[in-house]
């Protein structure tokens, strides 16, 4: 089992739209995986498959004793996850032990993440770093923050570039330089990332033959 966290250096970059897509993505190989919300300030993951008021969250695991398993839930396109509460308060600095129970069970965990308080006990507990940056001189800069942060816990392995198509992008070879990694995958601005919002459900999964279904089944395919 690899736990690997989505991570981003300012806000809306696409951490939570990388994360479900990649869930959808290995789904489509049979690769047995969760994501799970660790991003307690704003969780969406539960909002954004349909499910916003699930009966077990990762904060009974973390706070109440509940295991994981009793806060696995399964969204109709096989995707797997565990919901955070949209209130209430707990710590992850027991993140780690509490997925252990998973392994065997998940080959990949994906951790959605934010950029706050929580961020340091996120990085500790994954094994893999999956850095998302819009092509922007504010959010690549963002995105080298959490790298040198990222970098002390875990192996970073490459960054996603998300909402591209404009003239102004910064270009690909420009945010290798800065980040030092390589870009695995390069996401479109794209009105249907809305219409599956709506459909509550991973793009990838409800136009799986389509283009960008593509580009995530390719990101897979290089974290495989
Ligand atoms: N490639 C894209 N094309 C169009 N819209 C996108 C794309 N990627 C993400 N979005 C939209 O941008 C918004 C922010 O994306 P998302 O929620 O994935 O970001 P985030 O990094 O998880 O944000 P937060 O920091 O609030 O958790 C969402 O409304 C999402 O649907
Ligand atoms: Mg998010």
């Amino acid at each position: 089992m690899r736990t690997i966290a989505v991570v981003s250096g300012k806000g809306g970059a696409g951490k939570t739209t990388t994360a479900l897509n990649l869930a959808a993505a290995f789904q489509r190989f049979g690769r047995e995986s969760v994501v799970v919300d660790a991003h307690l300030r704003s969780p969406h993951i539960g909002i954004l498959l349909g499910a916003a008021n699930l009966p077990i969250t990762l904060h009974d695991v973390l706070a109440n004793g509940r295991s994981i398993f009793e806060a696995v839930y399964q969204h109709p396109s096989g995707v797997r996850f565990v919901p955070a509460a949209l209130s209430g308060a707990a710590s992850l600095s027991q993140l780690r032990q509490a997925l252990q129970p998973l392994e065997g069970k998940a080959e990949k965990v994906i951790l959605d993440t934010g950029y706050d308080e929580h961020t340091a006990a996120v990085l500790a507990a994954s094994d893999e770093i999956l850095v998302v940056t819009n092509p922007d001189l504010a959010s690549v800069t963002g995105a080298l923050q959490i790298i040198k942060e990222a970098e002390e816990h875990a192996t970073v392995l490459g960054v996603v570039v998300n909402r591209t198509g404009s003239p102004y992008d910064m270009s690909k070879v420009n945010i290798e330089a800065m980040l030092e990694y390589p870009v695995l995958v390069e996401i479109p601005e794209h009105q249907d990332f809305r219409m599956a919002m709506h459909e509550r459900a991973p793009l990838a999964a409800l136009r799986s033959t389509g283009a960008i279904a593509a580009k995530y089944h390719a990101l897979a395919e290089l974290l495989i």
